[in-house]
């Protein structure tokens, strides 16, 4: 595979907010792939042997944000893996960057009416630990759009099945990579 603006495409990212599917959409993605799966949070947590619940209320957000750059800095030498991402990691410039030197990223998007409706009944996210879980919702994905919106693909989750949108991501990521050679 040739580089293409500083870009190398071996990789697949997911990105977008809490509840838009990134996980159940990456698993299926990577079967469909056959390629290997991660989730940033999880390798944060076993990183630390913590709790992302418990690294936002004993170290706080900053410090959680501080493994995530640190995770992201290492995905550049992964290969044939499709990544998950959490929700906030895209929003910061050099994140963004770094992911896409080496994945092709695409972006789940819902309204926060829907990421509610998905998230409501969840608890282990600390950021919507909060007395208007729904205002912060739309005030962090209003903050957070401009980032998800620079992905390579942007795709509307409330219109299409979890296995609908595995499909298109997996013929997304194909067609990148034919454009490569
Ligand atoms: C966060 C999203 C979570 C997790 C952490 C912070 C965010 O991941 O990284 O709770 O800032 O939106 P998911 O998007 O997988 O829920």
């Amino acid at each position: 595979m040739r580089m293409q603006n500083g870009r190398h495409l071996v990789n697949l990212a997911l990105i977008g907010f809490m509840g838009t599917g990134k996980t159940s959409v990456g698993r299926l993605v990577a079967d469909q792939l056959h390629f290997d799966y991660l989730d940033t949070d999880d390798l944060i947590q076993s990183s630390v042997g913590r709790s992302i619940a418990d690294i936002f209320k004993t170290d706080g957000e900053a410090a959680f944000r501080a493994l995530e750059k640190k995770v992201v800095a290492e995905l550049a030498n992964r290969t044939k893996t499709v990544i998950s991402t959490g929700g906030g990691l895209p929003a910061n410039t050099e994140n963004l960057a770094s992911l896409k030197t080496h994945a092709l990223t695409v972006c789940l998007w819902a309204s926060p009416e829907k990421i509610w409706e998905r998230v409501r009944n969840q608890s282990h996210r600390p950021l919507l630990h909060d007395a208007d879980p729904q205002k912060k919702i739309r005030e962090l994905l209003a903050l957070r759009e401009p980032f998800y919106k620079q992905a390579d693909v942007l795709m509307n989750t409330e219109i299409r099945t979890v296995r609908e949108m595995a499909q298109q991501v997996t013929h997304q990521f194909r067609l990148a990579i034919a454009g490569q050679k």
